[in-house]
């Protein structure tokens, strides 16, 4: 069996990263996304942008996968092909165990030069962080071959999506016999075509969410729950198959 789980900020909510749009809690009720996630914003400030980076990945790397992330990477061992197609920019469910992860917005744990490319070892996004709460001002370091500002390895509003997590969505959805969608409003394009496309290709679309989203009237099947507690009773339902 093959299955795809599109998985969004909600799948990570549980392990102590916050959302984005959840009403008080989520990121984009704090920040002002304009300021923070496009390339003019990076342009226009470039220690604020790498400041608030820096915060979000120390709060990535104290946190563990949950049992939501366990239960997906168990469903691996129990033997069902699973690609992971994540907007996450955490490393949670590599750490839990998945093999097949493919990030469509990039990775916070990674920087590199915005000029040239050029990535730096050890990476310095990850260096120990001593800023407050919310980030502190920054300044960037410059990459040793051309000087350029390095920038966090995230996806921004009005960027492409890296090819190859792309094509590698597409063809594990080419070959799926169904489709998990966690924790995500489905309001972000194009992660958020993909469980249309799914079901356009025939396929189940299952989706796991405590509230409803953007995607839950064109789903089969809406299971209310958390992630964790959602996710292993799939794992489990399909273990006794
Ligand atoms: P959102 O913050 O837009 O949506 C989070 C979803 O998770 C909501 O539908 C919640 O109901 C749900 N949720 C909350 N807690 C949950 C839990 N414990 N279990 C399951 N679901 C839960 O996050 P995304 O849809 O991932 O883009 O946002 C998409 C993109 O917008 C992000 O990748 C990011 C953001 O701007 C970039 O960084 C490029």
């Amino acid at each position: 069996m093959r299955l795809v789980v599109l998985t969004g900020a909600g799948m990570s909510a549980e392990s102590g990263v916050p959302t984005f749009r959840d009403a008080l809690t989520g990121l984009w009720a704090r920040f002002d996304p304009e300021r923070l996630a496009t390339p003019e914003a990076f342009r226009r400030d470039p220690d604020l942008v790498w400041g608030w980076y820096r915060w979000r990945a120390a709060q990535v790397q104290r946190v563990q996968p949950n049992a939501g992330h366990a239960a997906i990477a168990a469903m691996e061992r129990d033997g069902i092909e699973v690609d992971v197609v994540t907007q996450n920019v955490d490393d949670l469910h590599e750490r839990a165990g998945s093999t097949r992860v493919h990030h469509l917005h990039g990775h916070l744990l990674q920087s590199r030069c915005i000029d040239c490319g050029a990535t730096a070892e050890p990476d310095p996004i990850v260096a120990p962080y001593e800023g407050g709460d919310e980030g502190r001002h920054e300044a960037p370091p410059r990459c040793a071959r051309c000087s350029g500002l390095f920038r966090p390895g995230v996806v921004w509003f009005g960027e492409a999506l890296p090819d190859d997590a792309w094509s590698a969505g597409i063809s594990a959805l080419e070959r799926a016999d169904g489709v998990v969608v966690v924790g995500t409003s489905g309001l972000v394009h194009p992660a958020a075509s993909l469980p249309g496309l799914a079901r356009w290709r025939g396929l189940h679309v299952l989706e796991i969410n405590p509230q409803t989203s953007a995607l839950t009237h064109d789903v089969d099947e809406h299971w209310a729950m958390t992630a964790s507690a959602g996710l292993t009773r799939l794992a489990e339902e399909l273990r006794s198959a």
